[in-house]
């Protein structure tokens, strides 16, 4: 909190030297206090610079994604007003998972900078060098469990819908969850539901390779995946991009609380890729290969196949056929 309120007075200044008891005074701290966050501050990596004669100014702020640069502007009422920042962790699902059990708010986000043991669908790991947003939120919806799929539904458009406005290139979804800019992987999202008799709580994994490097990725996976960066050719600042993501989310999630799922759904057929080609669903294993015609209220694919007799997909991986990348 404190640092919240250094950073507020060296932002709103920025550039500009501020003298330690001006400082002080208006983040309504000791001077002794605000040395020790200048301190904290510059482990940050940001930098501060010191004159002896005019005081502190802040000259440049890191892009990373720390809690009181995301907490600063953040428009939403609940979405991110507690953030638990970790520069690495093993997955944030985990985090966040323990946190929930501890009583943590609905709108909590787990968010790191990197993981060891990132989880993808399907028991996969999913790789998380630095650079891209790695962040889980805990949910409490009064919904019964079977419903809870529908969350990473919800939670596609929001992400389509703020990477779309972020770059305006061709972003899209391939069923269930996964964000495509044209036909690569942008973003991945894992809904782990926790129920007792009744649904106790989500945790929505969001993972957006935002400023990867896909040369850190496996040779196998680099085809099919890109990055903010790669597609637009420069850094892109973190922090905007999530608290942009927190407000589109926050707005659809209470939207489906409010019962408007099929409208978000109708939202989700606009913008799905998969619709209207052929595919093959690979599970277990198995491969079953037909025309994606759509998905029903609970985001379960519909397939025609060959012989024009209809099938339901529940769960498995989608591959668009005939891609190219
Ligand atoms: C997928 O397989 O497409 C889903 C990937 C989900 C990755 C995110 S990164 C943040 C959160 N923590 C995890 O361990 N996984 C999710």
């Amino acid at each position: 909190m404190s640092k919240n309120q250094i950073l507020k007075v060296l932002h709103e200044k920025k550039g500009e030297y501020i003298p330690l008891e001006k400082l002080a005074s208006e983040a309504e701290m000791s001077s002794e206090q605000v040395l020790d966050e200048i301190e904290w501050l510059r482990k940050d990596d940001y930098i501060i610079e010191h004159s002896s004669e005019h005081g502190y100014r802040l000259i440049k702020v890191p892009n990373r994604l720390l809690p009181y640069e995301i907490q600063r502007d953040l428009q939403t009422t609940y979405m991110g007003k507690e953030i638990h920042y970790y520069k690495e962790v093993d997955s944030t699902n985990e985090v966040a998972k323990k946190l929930a059990e501890e009583g943590a708010p609905e709108g909590t986000i787990v968010i790191a900078e990197s993981q060891s043991s990132g989880k993808g669908r399907l028991g996969k790991k999913w790789i998380s060098p630095s650079g891209g947003v790695w962040m889980s939120i805990i949910l409490r919806p009064d919904i019964p469990p079977h419903e809870a799929p529908r969350l990473t539904l919800v939670t596609g458009v929001a992400v389509a819908e703020t990477l779309s406005k972020e770059c305006r290139l061709d972003v899209g979804i391939k069923w269930p969850n996964d964000i495509l800019i044209g036909n690569k992987k942008v973003c991945g999202i894992l809904t782990e539901a926790v129920t007792d008799r009744n649904l106790d709580f989500v945790i929505v994994g969001i993972g957006i390779d935002l400023n990867v490097d896909l040369e850190s990725f496996p040779p196998e996976l680099r085809e099919g995946a890109t990055s903010l960066k790669r597609e637009l050719d420069r850094d892109i600042p973190g922090v905007k991009l999530v608290q942009n993501f927190l407000l589109d989310f926050e707005k659809l999630y209470n939207e489906f609380k409010a019962g408007n799922f099929p409208e978000i759904l109708a939202e989700w057929r606009k913008l799905s890729k998969t619709i209207g080609r052929q595919v093959e669903i690979h599970k277990r294993g198995r491969v079953v290969i037909g025309e994606a015609i759509g998905i029903n209220k609970d985001g379960i694919l519909i397939l025609e196949m060959e012989d024009g007799n209809l099938r339901k997909i529940m769960s498995g991986e989608c591959l668009h056929r005939n891609q190219e990348y």
